[in-house]
């Protein structure tokens, strides 16, 4: 990421959630929010358990920061199952998959984040893998070549991804079950908040967690991220209590307004309605315009944008709605002079 923001979805640095371990949630009890998702899960677990078998492959798609590895965990967790972690990027040469597949027991997880950034080769590698519980390694070169089927341990693989549009079809069509997560709503939100709290000992008016959850752009991350910092003003500016107002300044000095949005998400709304008069514009002549890359737009601003209809996407490119601009006190007109309307 080119810059650190308050309120991105993402990991701020490999630190933060080695901080907000004690934060997440062990089970699906203790998870919030998500309940139609939690209900599925529920019935697959113990489905599985009743058969003595590993559940089937998953796909848990959705945003950064809603809690596509805690689930993973909890997963693990509910099965009684050993879980084995690693990512997309990390597995560089089909050697280093090989090692972990061996190495795996009847029923272990072995969760894959950023699935959709494998490589080619490790891909082909893990199909037979996923399907058939073996793989085939293929030892010396040229004529000497041979390949090696090795039997697996029946295994449960959880891949997680921002991108589900980025994923090969036939990855994606090796997995039995895919589950989205969506955004979470101010209530859910709100609970999480107050529970964070509570595992924090933090001190906050029902109000005030109220501000932090209508801030933290519908991702739990994000919400125990603004608690923090709103924790920190507190203990620094007042007597350590928070109430809405301590809240809502703290928040307002980050540069987070009503809506949860920074001075990114800003600029990108403000450049499609000023330079672009409202769109459509594509998204890398906005990526160009704002220094971006065009990936930290994609994961990062726009999602939640979308969901509260700040913006649209089209097939000639990104709208802005006549909603972000009243947000930000601009006037939206169209190439045209005619106000743009969705
Ligand atoms: N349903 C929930 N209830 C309570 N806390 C949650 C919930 N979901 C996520 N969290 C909190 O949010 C943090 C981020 O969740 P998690 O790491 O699972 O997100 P993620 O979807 O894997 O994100 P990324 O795509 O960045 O890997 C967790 O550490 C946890 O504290
Ligand atoms: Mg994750």
């Amino acid at each position: 990421m080119a810059r650190e923001r308050v309120v991105s979805g993402g990991q701020l640095g490999p630190d933060e959630d080695l901080t907000q371990f004690s934060l997440r949630p062990q089970s699906l009890a203790e998870y919030v929010g998500q309940k139609e998702l939690c209900g599925k899960l529920e019935v697959l677990v113990k489905a599985a358990q009743g058969r003595g078998e590993p559940t089937e492959h998953l796909l848990l798609h959705g945003p950064p920061g809603l809690g596509k590895t805690t689930l993973a965990h909890i997963i693990a967790h509910e099965m009684d199952s050993k879980l084995i972690s690693t990512s997309g990027p990390a597995l560089q040469r089909a050697g280093d998959l090989m090692g972990i597949l061996t190495n795996l027991s009847e029923g272990d997880i072995l969760f894959i984040d950023e699935i959709h950034r494998l490589s080619p080769v490790i891909e082909e590698f893990i199909y037979p893998a996923m399907e058939d519980f073996k793989v085939d390694f293929v030892v010396d070169k040229g004529a000497f070549a041979k390949v090696i089927n090795v039997p697996l341990k029946r295994f449960t693989l959880i891949g997680a991804t921002t991108r589900a549009g980025m994923l090969s079809a036939p990855l994606r069509d090796r997995f039995g079950l895919y589950y989205h997560i969506d955004f979470y709503p101010p209530e859910d939100l709100v609970k999480i908040v107050l529970r964070s709290s509570k595992l924090l000992e933090i001190e906050i008016k029902p109000e005030a967690a109220e501000v932090v959850a209508s801030r933290s752009r519908g991702t739990p991350r994000i919400a125990n991220r603004l608690l923090r910092r709103v924790r920190d003003y507190a203990a620094v500016k007042g007597d350590g209590k928070v109430d809405a107002k301590i809240a809502e300044i703290a928040l307002d000095t980050e540069g987070i307004d009503s809506m949860g949005l920074d001075a990114l998400d800003r600029k990108l709304l403000e450049t499609i309605i000023k330079y672009y008069n409202g769109g459509p514009v594509g998204i890398e002549a906005i990526g160009a315009t704002l220094s971006e890359e065009v990936d930290t737009l994609v994961d990062m601003v726009e999602p939640y944008l979308l969901k509260i209809g700040f913006v649209q996407r089209t097939r000639r490119g990104r709208l802005a709605s006549a909603a972000a601009a009243e947000h930000l006190g601009l006037k939206l007109t169209g190439g045209d002079g005619q106000v743009n309307m969705f």
